[in-house]
Parts: C-alpha cells; structure tokens; sequence
C-alpha cells in the first residue's frame, strides 16, 4: 500500500472555520494530509488568514473578473493544475463554505475529486437557507452533509452526515451554531477516511457516457447510505 500523504486543495468563500479545523488537524498530525493551495473567489474571505499564517499558498480568483462561470472555471482549474503544483492535480478538492456554483466543465473535470459540505441532510434542501427551509417544512432534524460534487448542484452522492435535532425555540442562527463544531468533526472524519484510502470516489458508465456516473465506495463496498458521524469523531454505516 502506498504511504503518500493525500495532496488536497480547499476552496472557501467566507469564514473558513472548516479550513480552520482541516488546517490544525493537519498541524496536530491528526490528519495524513497536505493542504497544497486555497483557493478563494473573495479577496476579503476571513479563511484566507489562517492560510497564510500556516503558510499554505492562497489564490484569490474573483468570479466578477471573468466573463462567466466557464471563464471563472478555467482560471481555477489553472491555478489547480499548474506548475506551481508542479504539475500535478490535487488529489482531493474540499469546498469548505465555497459559495459559488462551479461550471459544469469544471465538476467533470475534476470529477470523483471534489467534495462538498452542505448545511442540510441532503437530497433535502440543495441550494441555500437550508435551516429556514427545513424549519419551514417542521422537520424534526436537520444536519450537514458531505456529497461527492457532480455538475448538479448539491447533487452529487452523499458520503456522510451528521443529524441535530430541530428544537422548538430553534431559528437559523442558533442550529448554525449548534451545527458548525460538528460540521468540522465530519469533514475531518471524512476527510480522514480518504486519506487513509478507507473511501474512495469512482466513476461508471451511464447513459450519459463512459465515466458520467460517480460512486464510493468505503472499505471496498459500495456505499449505499451515507456514514453517519458518531460521538466518538469516527464515521460508521
Ligand atoms: C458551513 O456551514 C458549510 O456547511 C457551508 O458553508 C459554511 C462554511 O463555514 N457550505 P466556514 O466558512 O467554513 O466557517
């Protein structure tokens, strides 16, 4: 087996408090990874600090620079292919709070390495005000989730989740912050697994050509339901 420590690229537009965890767990050899670049579309994006004190690379690529999402798209493809990296694409490409929808040409670019973490327990409530939404509707749970990104929007298969309960005084605010310590325990548990080669993402053939489908697999098995965070930090089916 290979002992090659995981090459990852963490994209963010915001407070980067995912970014954050990924980057001391790394720091406190928790996690067998290198964070090779972040990659920001906000110069102002609050993530971009904690980047630079650990000394990873950082490229700020503004989306209102470039004519449209396919533009914006290969700009940041060539940031992540170039020779900076010498030449060598990331293994793994973590949208830690990236809030833009990439293009299509990049997702299938990029395909079975990107993962994305969202604020809900998808397939319910892609796109954004996740917490109003599930509220709205009188769920008893909400919680994020952790999906292989697809060129469908918050679509692609879901890896893992953690589930809080919605409780009677609740509002957006308060499960964002009851959400958010957990969040960054299930990336790092997930994260975790692919750099340890326990998941894998892998593509398969559909209608839609030779490698238009996405699945993983964990421990070799494909996974038919996301993990589910445990208290303990680890991930089970
Ligand atoms: C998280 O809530 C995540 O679910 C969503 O964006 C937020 C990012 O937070 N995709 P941060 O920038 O990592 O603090």
């Amino acid at each position: 087996m290979s002992t090659a420590r995981l090459k990852a690229a963490v994209l963010i537009s915001g407070n980067g408090s995912n970014l954050k965890a990924l980057i001391r767990a790394v720091a406190a050899d928790q996690l067998s990874l290198d964070i090779i670049r972040v990659i920001s579309n906000r110069a102002e994006a609050g993530g971009l600090k904690y980047a630079r004190d650990a000394g990873i690379p950082v490229s700020i690529i503004p989306h209102q620079q470039y004519a449209d999402r396919d533009e914006h798209g290969r700009a940041i493809a060539a940031v992540l292919e170039n020779a900076v990296l010498k030449g060598a694409v990331p293994d793994l490409i973590i949208l830690a709070g990236y809030m833009r929808i990439l293009s299509v040409d990049f997702a299938r670019r990029f395909s079975n390495r990107m993962i994305n973490l969202h604020p809900s327990l998808l397939p319910l409530y892609k796109g954004l005000d996740t917490y109003n939404r599930a509220i709205a509707a009188g769920d008893q749970y909400t919680g994020a989730s952790i999906h292989v990104v697809t060129a469908d929007l918050d679509d692609g298969p879901v890896i893992s989740q953690v589930h809080i309960p919605i409780e009677a005084n609740d509002d957006a605010a308060t499960l964002a912050a009851k959400l958010g310590p957990l969040e960054h325990k299930l990336l790092l548990a997930t994260v975790r697994e692919f750099s340890e080669g326990h998941l894998k993402m892998m593509s398969f053939p559909t209608e839609r050509g030779p490698q238009a489908g996405s699945r993983v697999t964990f421990n070799g098995n494909a996974l038919h339901s996301p993990l589910q965070l445990q208290t303990d930090g680890s991930l089970n089916s």
